[in-house]
């Protein structure tokens, strides 16, 4: 047995403390390293996440600021009340009064307040890489990257390469269909065609809200195998170069693969299917679309015979592509 000195006893009890001191140093040390460096993998992951609109439109979804609510609510959201839902234009061709059209129906969504919080456009990822030699075009495409901010649209450039290196020709439905993998954070898209000109943003938002979407399969929700309201219509990229006027598409990861459901609004339901129609349409009431998709001739001049609309879409176009001559087809 050794004796011990008050002099040891306390050095013995004092550098226990400081080992036990330096080993809980240590050890926070060591777990705010960890924190700071899952803080810094989460920045570093940040520009992704903040990108992903299902992200933000889930703080819309939790606007009303009842955070419980909107878990409660997301339990059911995908089989009853789609939360995230956007709208879609897409264009192959950097044609300025297509551009302006697109640039017209993104500003009178966000004016009117469409329930459908998302806007997307989809174009080939070369716009961003040349300067056109049309200085219409590329004034137009500054102007739609002005308008992405202003009236909250995702710009989403799509890589085309793949189908020039297969020289396969760029139409709308191949775009679409390169693109549709960018879809995935949504509950679905809704697909309207360009040019055209929306009437009544409150009408065309019942398209997306008033009957159930089929959204991604599932045996235990007949609506979305047998939806009266949404018919199936294949996209067969290859076959069709055009899309129907109205286009819903829902993309989800399924084991293995990625489901892409597409669908076409039943038309013969009347004030839902007859929503998206040319602009001569009236229903029997003698109400006209909500939204008007226009015919274009093989020069690209968008037809005004029988377009009622034609007078008032030219005269907004100009007011958000100021400057532009319209008329001209200039596009590469
Ligand atoms: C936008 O709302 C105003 C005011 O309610 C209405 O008069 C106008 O027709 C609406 N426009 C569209 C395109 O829905
Ligand atoms: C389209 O709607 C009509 C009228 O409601 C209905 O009778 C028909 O079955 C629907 N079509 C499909 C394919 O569901």
């Amino acid at each position: 047995m050794v004796l011990l000195t008050s002099g040891t006893v306390s050095a013995i009890v004092t550098s226990t403390v400081v080992c036990v001191s330096t080993f809980l140093l240590f050890l926070s040390g060591y777990a705010l390293q960890q924190k700071s460096l899952r803080d810094i993998q989460h920045a570093l992951r940040e520009p992704i996440y903040s990108q992903t609109p299902s992200v933000r439109s889930h703080l819309y979804a939790g606007g009303s600021g009842d955070a419980q609510q909107y878990l409660a609510d997301s339990e059911n959201a995908r089989s009853s009340r789609p939360t995230n839902v956007a709208y879609l234009q897409l264009l192959t061709r950097p044609n300025p009064s297509n551009i302006c059209s697109a640039i017209l129906f993104y500003k009178k969504l966000a004016e009117n307040n469409s329930a459908a919080h998302e806007r997307l456009f989809v174009y080939p990822r070369d716009w961003d890489m040349v300067t056109f030699p049309s200085d219409e075009v590329n004034t137009a495409l500054a102007l739609l990257r002005a308008a992405s901010s202003k009236y909250g649209v995702w710009l989403v450039p799509i890589d085309t390469g793949i189908l020039h290196s297969k020289g396969y020709p760029l139409t709308d439905a191949r775009l679409l269909r390169l693109a549709q993998i960018q879809f995935m954070p949504y509950d679905s898209v809704l697909y309207l065609r360009t040019p055209g000109y929306v009437l009544d943003v409150e009408r065309l938002d019942q398209l997306l809200f008033s009957r159930p979407l089929p959204l991604e399969f599932d045996r235990s929700r007949p609506e979305s195998y047998q939806n009266e309201a949404w018919i199936p219509l294949p996209l067969l990229a290859n076959k069709n170069p055009s899309l129907p006027p109205a286009y819903l598409i829902t993309v989800n990861p399924k084991p293995e693969r990625v489901e892409a459901r597409t669908h076409i609004p039943n038309v013969t339901i009347r004030g839902f299917g007859d929503l998206v129609a040319s602009p001569s349409y009236k229903n029997p009431a003698g109400q006209g679309p909500a939204y008007a998709y226009f015919d274009v001739d093989d020069d690209g001049h968008v037809r005004w015979e029988n377009n009622p609309y034609y007078g008032q879409w030219r005269k907004e176009q100009y007011e958000v592509c100021e400057g532009l001559d319209l008329e001209s087809i200039d596009d590469w």
